[in-house]
C-alpha cells in the first residue's frame, strides 16, 4: 500500500472502532468528515468534506490507496458522490458496509443502500461489500425509546438480530487490508431476537421491571419484509457478543 486508508464517516458509530482497528493494525489512516479538523494532534490524517461538493470530495479521496465507507450518507446522491470521486482517485479497494436484506425490504434508506451497491459493481473499481445485521446501538436506541410510556408499542412481529459494531469493525478493517473481494459473506448478531424480548432485558438493564407490551401490527410492505425476516441472516450469525453482554458493558 502507498497511499493512506480513507474512512468516510470515521467519526461515526461504525467508524470510529473502523479508524481504532487500522490505526492498531498499523495502517495510515484518513478520517473524512463534515467536522473541521479537531483542536488537538491526531494519530491520522484529516480531510474536511463536504459529500456534496464534487471538489471537497476528490481532495478527501486524493492519492488514496483504500477508502472504507462508512458516512450514512442518507442520501443517495452523497453515496454516489463518494464512489465517483473514488473512481476517478483510481483507489485500489473500496470497502463498503451495507445491511442485511436491502434487496428484500422496500425502505427508502434501503433502496438507496442498493442502488449504491449496484454502482460499486458497475464501477469498474475493485470493490468489497459486507452487509451487517443492525448494530445493538441501533436496537438499544429503539427499546429504550418504545418503552418510555406505560405501555410499550412494539411493531408486531418483527425481529432482530443486533450484532456488536465492533465485531463488525473488525471484519471490515481485514477486508481492507486484504485484496478486493465483491460481496463477502453476511456479518449477522450471534441471536435471533424479538422487540419484546429486547426491551425486557433492556428494561431490566436499567433496574426496571418489563412493560406491557402493545403489539402493533404496522401496515405496508417494509413492515411485511420484516415480519418475514427478510432483515435476518440465521446462517451467518459469526457475531458473539450477545444483546444482554452489550447492555452489561455499555454505560447507560
Ligand atoms: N446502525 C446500524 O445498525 C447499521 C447496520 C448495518 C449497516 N450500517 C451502515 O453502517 C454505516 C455507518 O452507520 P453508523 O450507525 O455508524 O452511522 P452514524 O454513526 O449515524 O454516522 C456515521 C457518520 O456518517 C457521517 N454522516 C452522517 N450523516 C451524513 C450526511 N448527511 N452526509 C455526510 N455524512 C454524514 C457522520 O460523520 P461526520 O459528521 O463526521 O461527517 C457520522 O459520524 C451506514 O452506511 C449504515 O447504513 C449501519
Amino acid at each position: 500500500m502507498t497511499g493512506p486508508i480513507v474512512v468516510t464517516g470515521g467519526t461515526g458509530t461504525l467508524g470510529r472502532p473502523v479508524v481504532e482497528g487500522l490505526l492498531r493494525s498499523g495502517s495510515t489512516v484518513r478520517v473524512a468528515s463534515r467536522r473541521a479538523h479537531p483542536d488537538r494532534d491526531l494519530a491520522y490524517q484529516w480531510a474536511q468534506v463536504d459529500y456534496r461538493s464534487e471538489s471537497s470530495t476528490r481532495a478527501a479521496m486524493a492519492s488514496a490507496d483504500t477508502v472504507v465507507h462508512c458516512a450514512n450518507s442518507m442520501r443517495r446522491v452523497l453515496d454516489d458522490q463518494v464512489v465517483r470521486a473514488a473512481v476517478r482517485a483510481e483507489v485500489a479497494h473500496f470497502v463498503y458496509i451495507s445491511i442485511v436484506g436491502i434487496d428484500r425490504i422496500p425502505f427508502r434508506y434501503y433502496q438507496n443502500k442498493l442502488a449504491t451497491e449496484r454502482q460499486l459493481e458497475a464501477s469498474g473499481m475493485p470493490y468489497t461489500i459486507l452487509r451487517a445485521t443492525q448494530f445493538h446501538d441501533l436496537a438499544y436506541q429503539l427499546v429504550a425509546a418504545l418503552t418510555k410510556a406505560w405501555i410499550a408499542p412494539l411493531p408486531a412481529g418483527w425481529r432482530v438480530q443486533p450484532v456488536e459494531v465492533g465485531e463488525v469493525a473488525d471484519r471490515l478493517v481485514a477486508l481492507a487490508r486484504q485484496p478486493a473481494a465483491g460481496r463477502v459473506p453476511d456479518f449477522g448478531g450471534p441471536e435471533v431476537r424479538t422487540l419484546p424480548e429486547l426491551a425486557a432485558s433492556y428494561r431490566s438493564s436499567i433496574g426496571r421491571s418489563p412493560r406491557r407490551v402493545l403489539a402493533l401490527p404496522f401496515p405496508g410492505a417494509t413492515s411485511a419484509a420484516l415480519r418475514h425476516g427478510a432483515n435476518l441472516t440465521p446462517d451467518h450469525a459469526v457475531g458473539r457478543v450477545t444483546f444482554e453482554q452489550y447492555l452489561r458493558q455499555e454505560p447507560q
